[in-house]
């Protein structure tokens, strides 16, 4: 009976099906359809090359994406050989240059699904487009019903940009290192490489500092609107760090300063020129503090700070804010980040900092964010610097939809799905082109935003468009079109259970 149903199966005709017409979001650079499918069975392998590049990670992380909904046990296996009929082969290639860092190609026959790239993280972005190309209850936790097409074809694809963020504010309220790590896959689902978290405000200090623990035990207590604060022990933090970058993606942890420091001002009275500690704060203005810029104590603390995120950060930034100082005279600014620059690049580190920072000397790979004012980004790029690309009017993720949305402020505009959507980071300041832009980042503060339900609904699906935007030429995008994609993806979201805007403005399906 086996045998003979393994043969009425293999013989059975494949159901047409047109690559063109998936909803790819990122959309992929090329896409060629062959009008077939591939059917994903119990019988489905996942093989990954033995190579030098560890790809056991992606594998594992294919096959928990594929068990759970379709009850298979799909196993990822290292192989040395081609794989057979209906494996999933995930393989590096020297001779794949056009790829790039981050790109891959993906091949779907009847019989084999392939996804090769120069680097594991292209392999990782293959996986994340192969994931879309299957029914959206692939995403479900518990087992539905097939079958499991997938339509054959081909698709080379790479990004546009190399910063692809998300910032998540944790000072306004604090989000748990499990929330983040849900965040974190919600990001990589759609191609993003990088998470900057906001660690300290003037509502709370949140990553443990062993040399100045009174940063968390005080500072870290509270939170807006009062209550329980919270913050990450290093050993919580760097487990965030490892979760992160087996998904491709660095964290950029931020210290912002000299304002909006009154949690650490709050925490040590040295830190005060006047020597007086500050009571915490837990309302949402902004502009009010700042670390005293002619003291020694502040360089110590700073370079201590500095070289203990140094030691827990694999990557290559630390954003050391600058904005928003208010109270700092410009003459105590502009020497005050030159100090504090040095003291980043000392410990191998990259600068970042929001647009303000353009009023000092930047340093060589300095890059600059840009939130708020274009003359500040215009001086970053004729100091040499790069910019990275969040304007508030388009990706500050906490700015409502439009005047009924439940949470969220809008000082900035109200951001519905469609301008978060059409402008091109390119195009948006003149005399800033693409060469001079590091990426993209879109940025969730938290003021009225105090769960991740409450998250999930700011973020989704506007943060869609914006990793669009970083991954796709801008000369292939366009929103009617792109409604249309993005429309068929509520039954995904839901499958995922992502809390998402239902914006009128999208066909959804
Ligand atoms: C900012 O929104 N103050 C960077």
């Amino acid at each position: 009976m086996l045998i003979l149903s393994a043969v009425l199966f293999s013989c059975t005709p494949r159901t047409p099906m047109d690559l063109l017409k998936e909803s790819i979001i990122p959309k992929p650079a090329s896409v060629t359809a062959t009008n077939s499918s591939f059917v994903l069975s119990e019988k489905t392998a996942i093989y990954y090359q033995q190579s030098s590049e560890d790809l056991s990670f992606s594998g594992q992380y294919l096959a928990d994406i594929l068990n759970p909904s379709t009850g298979f046990n799909i196993r990822a296996e290292a192989t040395g050989q081609n794989p057979g009929k209906g494996s999933i082969y995930l393989t590096l290639s020297d001779d794949k240059s056009e790829l790039e860092k981050e790109g891959y190609e993906l091949t779907i026959t009847e019989d084999l699904i392939t996804i090769t790239a120069q680097n594991p993280a292209g392999i990782f972005y293959g996986i994340q487009t192969l994931r879309q190309l299957l029914p959206a209850k692939i995403e479900s936790s518990s087992v539905q019903e097939g079958p499991w097409l997938i339509a054959t074809g081909s698709i080379i694809d790479k990004p546009e940009y190399e910063y692809r963020g998300a910032m998540l504010d944790v000072s306004r309220h604090f989000f748990k290192a499990e929330d983040v790590k849900q965040f974190i896959d919600m990001l990589a689902a759609f191609k993003l490489n990088a998470l900057h978290l906001h660690l300290s405000d003037d509502q709370g200090w949140r990553i443990e500092i062993k040399s100045w623990p009174n940063l968390t035990t005080h500072g870290g207590s509270t939170k807006v609107d009062g209550g329980e604060g919270g913050f990450y022990t290093q050993e919580q933090y760097k487990d965030i760090v490892k979760y992160a970058k087996e998904r491709f993606i660095i964290i950029i942890p931020e210290i912002d300063m000299p304002g909006h420091t009154n949690a650490a001002l709050a925490s040590y009275a040295e830190l005060n020129c006047d020597g007086k500690a500050r009571e915490l704060y837990t309302g949402i203005e902004v502009g009010f503090s700042t670390l005293c810029t002619d003291s020694e104590i502040t360089y110590q603390f700073i370079d201590d700070v500095v070289r203990e995120l140094a030691e827990l950060n694999p990557g290559p930034y630390i954003h050391i804010g600058g904005d928003e100082s208010h109270v700092t005279p410009m003459e105590d600014y502009i020497p005050f980040i030159n100090r504090v620059q040095k003291i980043v690049t000392k410990y191998d580190k990259k600068v970042l900092g929001w647009d303000e920072i353009a009023h000092a000397s930047l340093e060589p790979n300095a890059t600059v964010q840009y939130w708020s004012k274009a003359e500040n980004a215009t001086k970053a790029v004729e100091q040499g610097a790069k910019v990275l690309m969040s304007p508030a009017t388009k990706t500050y993720l906490d700015m409502q939809y439009d005047s009924t949305t439940r949470w969220g402020q809008h000082w900035a505009a109200y951001i519905e799905v469609d301008a978060a959507y059409s402008w091109d980071p390119a195009s948006l300041v003149p005399g800033i082109g693409k060469d001079n832009i590091l990426g993209v980042e879109s940025a969730l503060w938290t003021e009225t935003i105090t769960n991740l339900d409450e998250l999930e609904y700011m973020v989704f699906p506007r943060i869609v468009g914006h990793a669009e935007i970083g991954w796709t030429k801008a000369s292939d995008r366009n929103w009617d079109e792109y409604k249309v994609r993005l429309g068929n993806q509520s039954k995904r979201f839901k499958a995922m259970r992502i809390n998402y805007y239902p914006s009128k403005l999208v066909p959804w399906k």
